[in-house]
């Protein structure tokens, strides 16, 4: 492990990491580009002692070498399950096999997944725990804390009193390795709103419960434990599960095929700037979807911008739509864009996306290039620069 790593792992003598940080991992979950990405699982040492979930099956070995050296002659008495996914519960199976008298802790609904993802002994070490039951160890007491949907139903957290540690499953993780040294923010944006942006409501459950705790430390299964400005982070948290923006500003994706579409997105960029606007624009045919994700829920204004394909949106925008329609995407204003040289369908569609989604304004007029933004557009253009203000 390095340093870098051991700097943003540390808890303390008694709770020690024995996670992977996995740095050449960059695709997470088969979709989301990442510079690497940690699965993190720590070993409380105690009168007896716990594991805190595993990692996923490419830090098998490294993960196991972990806990033998952290453990040394020591047996775990207990593994603490907060989330079955298998980026988490691959070594569920194979710490069965090392360590046959190890119980297993977590929400009942672990205990199912726990026969869907391996056989009946696994099973047998099982048992369930539900909201507010305690377990001591020694001078280290675990809370458990049930945090259904947030990632997956059988989630839970659980709280040590003694040292005020909250292990916080998916919530308040982030993408990228630990070894870059990252600031938490920059990554975490991009990881809460695809990963977890979907259930804000679970998340401000968690966080209601949360309100009650002392917390001195948050140690999330993936990026760096938080150590400071525990305030600020969960305020983070709070703001974005209430889908409030980050950032004042338009945001314009866009999905052109021939670049016509693009040369009137960015000639419309400057137009807004030139109002005292900030803009951020994003080619949709060369970033991966989830960074338009993230930026559209970042920014309290969005303007989408497509071409029309055989009547309907330009794929790129139309996936766009449909990842912010199942992310519960909602609360802002938004202007609506479409080309088409012969049949201009897209708005029609992008319309139907945004209309169906909660608390969405969209601005008029909704405006229709023919195939080239001409000087005979300025006045729509400027109309829907008056309707975006915010
Ligand atoms: Fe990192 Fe929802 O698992």
């Amino acid at each position: 492990m390095t340093e870098t790593v051991k700097r943003r792992t540390a808890i303390s003598d008694s709770i020690r990491y024995v996670g992977f940080d996995d740095v050449e991992r960059e695709i997470f979950e088969s979709q989301y580009p990442t510079e690497g990405i940690s699965y993190n699982s720590y070993v409380i040492l105690d009168e007896k002692t716990a594991i805190m979930d595993t990692v996923d099956e490419r830090g098998g070995d490294a993960f196991i070498g972990n806990v033998k050296e952290t453990l040394k002659d020591k047996k775990p008495d207990y593994l603490i399950i907060h989330h079955m996914e298998p980026d988490h519960a691959w070594g569920v199976g194979k710490l069965c096999e090392l360590y046959p008298d190890i119980k297993i802790l977590g929400s009942a609904m672990v205990g199912q997944m726990l026969s869907q993802f391996f056989d009946d002994t696994v099973k047998s070490k099982f048992e369930a725990v539900k909201e507010g039951d305690t377990l001591s160890l020694g001078s280290h007491t675990l809370q458990f804390i049930m945090a259904p949907m947030v990632h997956w139903p059988e989630v839970m957290v659980s709280y040590e009193q003694s040292e005020k540690v909250l292990f916080s499953a998916d919530a308040f993780g982030t993408f990228g390795a630990l070894e870059h040294d990252e600031e938490w923010i920059a990554d975490s944006s991009h990881y809460y709103f695809n990963i977890v942006g979907k259930y804000g409501m679970q998340v401000q459950a968690l966080l209601k419960k949360a309100a009650d705790l002392d917390i001195k430390v948050i140690a999330p299964l993936h990026g760096p434990v938080h150590k400071e400005d525990i305030g600020q982070v969960i305020e983070t948290y709070d703001r974005w599960s209430r889908y409030e923006p980050e950032r004042r500003g338009i945001f314009i994706p866009y999905a052109s095929i021939h670049g016509n579409t693009k040369k009137a997105v960015l000639q419309f960029a400057k137009e807004l700037e030139a109002k005292g606007e900030t803009v951020v624009t994003m080619d949709l045919t060369e970033e991966d979807v989830s960074e338009a994700v993230e930026q559209a829920f970042l920014y309290d204004r969005v303007i989408f911008a497509a071409s029309t394909y055989d009547t309907e949106i330009f794929p790129p925008m139309n996936d766009l739509l449909h990842h912010l329609k199942i992310k519960l995407y909602q609360k802002r204003k938004v202007g609506i864009i479409e080309n088409g040289s012969w049949a201009p369908g897209a708005a029609k569609k992008m319309r139907e996306y945004l209309e169906a989604m909660k608390d969405i304004t969209i601005a008029e007029p909704v405006i229709t290039i023919r195939s080239v933004r001409k000087p005979s557009d300025d006045e729509k253009f400027e109309a829907l620069a008056e309707a975006m203000k915010g």
